[in-house]
């Protein structure tokens, strides 16, 4: 049976095992999954011999992302841009190949399951971390008509918007409310929010969160106190698992009953 593997630290808690063999099960694909505790000195040579016993195909996760990227002899362009790699598998002669698929499973999620468009929208962005920079180039392919960064430290919205080309600011800065604001802090897994004015949202905004957890985030639930209404990551966390799935077997599994499932354990 081919091998797979998440490689995070912490990683008990990971997911992905339990969603990719449920896509394995549905398209009747012969494959195992399991889960890899990542070591701070030793993950690079956990990989490597995880290739050498034949492994077929690797997701890596905080705080390995960058290490991953770092590592590989051939990178996706949208993995080059994110400066991350989720994605790992080993080509023909022996490369290491990366790819990053955190911004397309959210974009699509977004767009297909939420049927909220990007194009020609005001969107706001919270937070300047690996997260963000991992969705950025998604979210700019679908043509919005402004992209602004809001980051506590100003300094690495502004890098971050230098590079991909669009807006940087500070929360104390931003002004009138946003057609789309995806919350990518950190600070969310804590349950706590960054300064953000009333003005920013209101019932038009729509709202999304690129954490998820039991009940409605602290960040959703500011936007529902100020009309808004949104979605919280859980379709991400589905969406760029099936692309990694399609990366590795080179089919596209449903993502709508597993994820009504993932929901209603989460309740
Ligand atoms: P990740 O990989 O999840 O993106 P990261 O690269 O450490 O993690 O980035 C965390 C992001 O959450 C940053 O934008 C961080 O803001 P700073 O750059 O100012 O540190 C943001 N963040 C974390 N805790 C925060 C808090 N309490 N208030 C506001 N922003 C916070």
């Amino acid at each position: 049976m081919d091998q797979y593997a998440v490689f995070g630290n912490p990683i008990a808690h990971s997911k992905s095992p339990d969603i990719h063999m449920h896509f394995a099960k549905e398209t009747q694909q012969g494959i195992n999954y399991m889960r890899i505790l990542g070591d701070d000195v030793e993950f690079e040579n956990q990989v490597r011999a995880f290739f050498e016993k034949d492994g077929k195909g690797l997701n890596v996760t905080s705080p390995f992302k960058d290490r991953a990227f770092a590592m590989c002899d051939v990178l996706s362009s949208r993995a080059k841009k994110a400066g991350a790699v989720n994605t790992l598998m080993m080509g023909k002669n022996g490369e290491l190949f990366g790819d990053t698929t955190d911004g397309v499973g959210m974009v699509r999620d977004i767009v297909e399951t939420h049927q909220q468009s990007l194009k020609g929208k005001r969107i706001l962005i919270i937070g300047a971390g690996g997260a963000v920079q991992g969705i950025l180039d998604n979210v700019l392919a679908e043509n919005p008509s402004s992209v602004t960064i809001a980051n506590r430290t100003v300094e690495k919205a502004q890098v971050l918007a230098e590079k991909f080309g669009c807006l940087a600011s500070s929360f104390e800065a931003l002004e009138g409310a946003f057609d789309l604001i995806i919350n990518g802090t950190s600070a969310s897994r804590s349950s706590s929010l960054p300064p953000l004015k009333d003005e920013l949202a209101n019932e038009r905004t729509w709202c999304y969160d690129m954490t998820y957890g039991k009940g409605t985030t602290v960040f959703l639930q500011w936007a529902i106190d100020h009309g808004a209404t949104g979605a919280d990551g859980l379709g991400m966390l589905v969406g760029q698992a099936a692309e990694s799935f399609y990366i590795w077997r080179q089919v596209r599994p449903d993502m709508a009953s597993l994820l009504n499932a993932m929901r209603q354990q989460l309740e």
